[in-house]
């Protein structure tokens, strides 16, 4: 089946509509388009799990602040639609702002205020709050049975997975492992504000996260071994916002549970991302 492209709201849900009479599950990847092999991967799972996959591609105003990248974002539509052709993507709906947005700034937001201040949402004011809505609207939509997401946005899987279940969505969300560069970078659209040798340098992220697995598993204390990783990542030029262990079920401060290594850092133009789940026996 060759790739369709939808620019509409309406256009999208007239296929839903086919594809639901017909009895065919649809799987559906969000996006905000540039994509890269880690999008891909998303898509080769849904198509797993469902007949029919829809990518969606928007750059969601509502998701940044004042200061970050929204009018640089990269905007790749065309090679965005290749690519997705080529993984089996069914649908690229790639709405415009004043479908996602019909009325302006939002009258009704969706927010997980549990969630949202921290971490991230703490660096980044309303960020959060712009995604939930964005998937929420996505989500109505599109009317998915199943969503796939990265786990390379740790916290923003976490936002979706309580918006769903709160808002009674009847959407299953499947969390897909990072898929990571040879030195250990996950992958990213922002990687590309990275020079080449800073992408290099960017690996450091991943060894600091393996690192500190190594030392939980030790014993090593918890409190000093962040402190270290600190340290270790503005020696080597970045700006960390964050470097952080969490319990990997709640967020919440770390248990006896699995916990999750999270980081924020930027390096040049780029603010990068990354976490690890550390599991317990
Ligand atoms: O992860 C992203 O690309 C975006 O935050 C998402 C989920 C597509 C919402 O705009």
């Amino acid at each position: 089946m060759p790739l369709s492209i939808s620019h509409t709201r309406a256009e999208t849900q007239s296929q839903v509509s086919q594809w639901r009479r017909a009895g065919q599950r649809i799987a559906l990847v969000p996006t905000m388009g540039n994509l890269h092999r880690g999008h891909f991967a998303l898509v080769e799972r849904a198509r797993q799990v469902a007949d029919r996959v829809i990518a969606t591609v928007f750059v969601n105003p509502t998701q940044f602040g004042p200061d970050e990248d929204f009018n640089t974002y990269p905007r790749t539509l065309d090679t965005d639609a290749t690519g997705l052709a080529e993984a089996g993507c069914d649908l690229l709906y790639a709405p415009s702002i004043a479908d996602m947005y019909p009325y302006g700034e939002p009258r009704c937001w969706v927010e997980v205020p549990a969630l949202s201040d921290i971490l991230c949402g703490a660096f980044r004011p309303g960020h959060f709050r712009g995604v939930a809505t964005v998937v929420a609207r996505l989500f109505l939509h599109t009317q998915p049975d199943v969503a796939v997401f990265g786990e390379k946005d740790f916290q923003q899987l976490m936002v979706i997975r309580y918006m769903t279940l709160d808002l009674g969505f009847p959407t299953e969300i499947v969390g897909m492992p990072t898929v990571r560069e040879d030195n250990g970078l996950a992958m990213s659209s922002r990687n590309q504000y990275l020079t080449p040798k800073e992408r290099q340098r960017a690996g450091l992220i991943y060894r600091l996260l393996r690192d500190t697995e190594a030392a939980v598993h030790r014993g090593d204390a918890l409190e000093r071994t962040l402190a270290g990783g600190l340290r270790t990542l503005v020696a080597a030029g970045f700006s960390p916002d964050y470097f952080e262990a969490r319990d990997a079920e709640s967020l919440g401060p770390v248990s006896d549970g699995d916990l999750v290594l999270l980081v924020a850092a930027r390096l040049g133009k780029a603010r990068l991302i990354d976490n690890w789940v550390v599991r317990r026996p």
